[in-house]
């Protein structure tokens, strides 16, 4: 048995793969979609652009920008034993539980098997990308014990999920808001849900297992739940002035303080800022200026704590305030950045398998090496 290999728990720092489809720069806080920084493409870009610009590799012209947009307007109706498994199953486990067995029905459904080329599995990713608002949108429904609403032509993505979400049309900023939170989350490196992603369709199994593998993963609060565990714990601190003590005793109890802290940044996420100020505007307007005030408390008592650790608000820490005033409850928070991350799962996912390498890494044994006798049961 070798014993020759460094171990990198959690396989920190070890570079899997290439990929030309986004990056993240943990020292200056940057990430890039293609070359494209962050900043630049929630002024001026869309979520339906930014998934073409992820799967495709450059930005649409025209032509390919309204084509795409009949595949995602054409794709994002659920088809009817989705719609019946959603009503009859959904709304008794967490919404992400929910989530994963749609997506999972759906793989079932459109008879996903493993030999289809690269590019039939990405048309497949593209018709995941467009149903996932509908199905989260109707989990939600279900959840509130309300009725299902069908998709609307003619919406952009953000405005149809809002749409069937809450059964009306939402403003210009609503709209806004929800594309602005659609794009940022779109993509982020070897993120753990990517990577299993990857580990999924490196078997050569198929593209729905791969989003599926990607929802599983993300629902742990390490990883995508922390948001929804983010606005529990601001509401529970409740006030700027329990902030201080509040983050004290957690870190004396080292508890994690969620939406804190990061495997690759090491300043402030780029995201969180951006959601950040968004926050700050949605609450002076709603009325709800305190939980703003107190997640801003919260911040300041863990970075005069930990900030010369590198730890700062990540892209969990301000996203709860900012759906819910959008209408999402806590338990949709996750399946929403599910919703957005699915671009990245599938145009990482096409990426890898067009180049594909089965994953298989080793571990190091440390159990007993033997051999051992073998002693029957009822001498043991
Ligand atoms: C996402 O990878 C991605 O790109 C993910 C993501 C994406 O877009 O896909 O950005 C989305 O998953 C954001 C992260 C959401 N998770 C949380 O907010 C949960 C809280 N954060 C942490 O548990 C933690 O910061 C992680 C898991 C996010 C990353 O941490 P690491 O790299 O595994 O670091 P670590 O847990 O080993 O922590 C190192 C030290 C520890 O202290 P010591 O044991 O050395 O004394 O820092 C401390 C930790 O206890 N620490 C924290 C903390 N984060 C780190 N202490 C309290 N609260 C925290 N949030």
């Amino acid at each position: 048995m070798p014993d020759d290999q460094e171990i990198h728990r959690g396989l920190e720092g070890v570079i899997v793969s290439e990929s030309k489809v986004g990056s993240v720069d943990g020292l200056k806080g940057r990430l890039i979609y293609r070359g494209y920084d962050i900043e630049t493409l929630v002024k001026n870009s869309t979520y339906e652009e930014v998934s073409f610009l992820l799967v495709n590799g450059e930005l649409p012209n025209k032509g390919q920008f309204s084509e795409f947009l009949k595949v995602m307007n054409d794709g994002i109706k659920l088809p009817e034993k989705l719609v019946s498994f959603i009503d009859r199953y959904a709304g008794y486990s967490h919404p992400m539980a929910d989530l994963r067995s749609a997506v999972s029905v759906l793989g079932s459904e459109e008879h996903e098997s493993s030999d289809l080329t690269p590019d039939q599995q990405k048309d497949i990713g593209l018709s995941i990308i467009a149903k996932m608002p509908a199905i989260v949108a109707a989990i939600k429904r279900k959840w509130e014990g309300k009725n299902i609403v069908p998709p609307k032509s003619g919406l952009s993505y953000a405005q149809n999920f809002l749409y069937m979400t809450n059964g009306s049309e939402p403003s210009r900023d609503e709209a806004k808001v929800m594309d602005t939170c659609l794009i940022i989350h779109a993509d982020h490196g070897s993120n753990a849900s990517t990577f299993s992603s990857l580990v999924t369709i490196s078997t050569l199994s198929d593209m729905c297992s791969a989003v599926t593998s990607g929802i599983s993963t993300l629902k742990g609060p390490l990883h995508g739940g922390a948001n929804e565990m983010a606005l529990k714990m601001i509401k529970k601190i409740g006030t700027p002035d329990n902030a201080d003590k509040a983050i004290g005793d957690m870190l004396a109890r080292k508890d994690k303080v969620m939406g804190f802290g990061h495997r690759v940044y090491k300043v402030y996420d780029p995201r969180a800022k951006i959601l950040k100020e968004f926050a700050r505007s949605i609450t002076s307007k709603s009325g709800k200026q305190n939980l703003f005030d107190t997640a801003e408390a919260i911040e300041k008592a863990m970075i005069s704590r930990m900030g010369d650790r590198g730890i700062f608000p990540n892209v969990d820490f301000y996203s709860g305030m900012v759906y819910e005033s959008i209408g999402f409850p806590e338990n949709m928070f996750t399946p929403i950045f599910a919703a957005s991350r699915s671009s990245g799962w599938v145009a990482r996912s096409f990426e890898y398998v067009k180049d594909n390498r089965l994953f298989r890494p080793r571990t190091k044994y440390t159990g007993e090496v033997g051999p051992r006798e073998y002693i029957p049961m009822d001498r043991r």
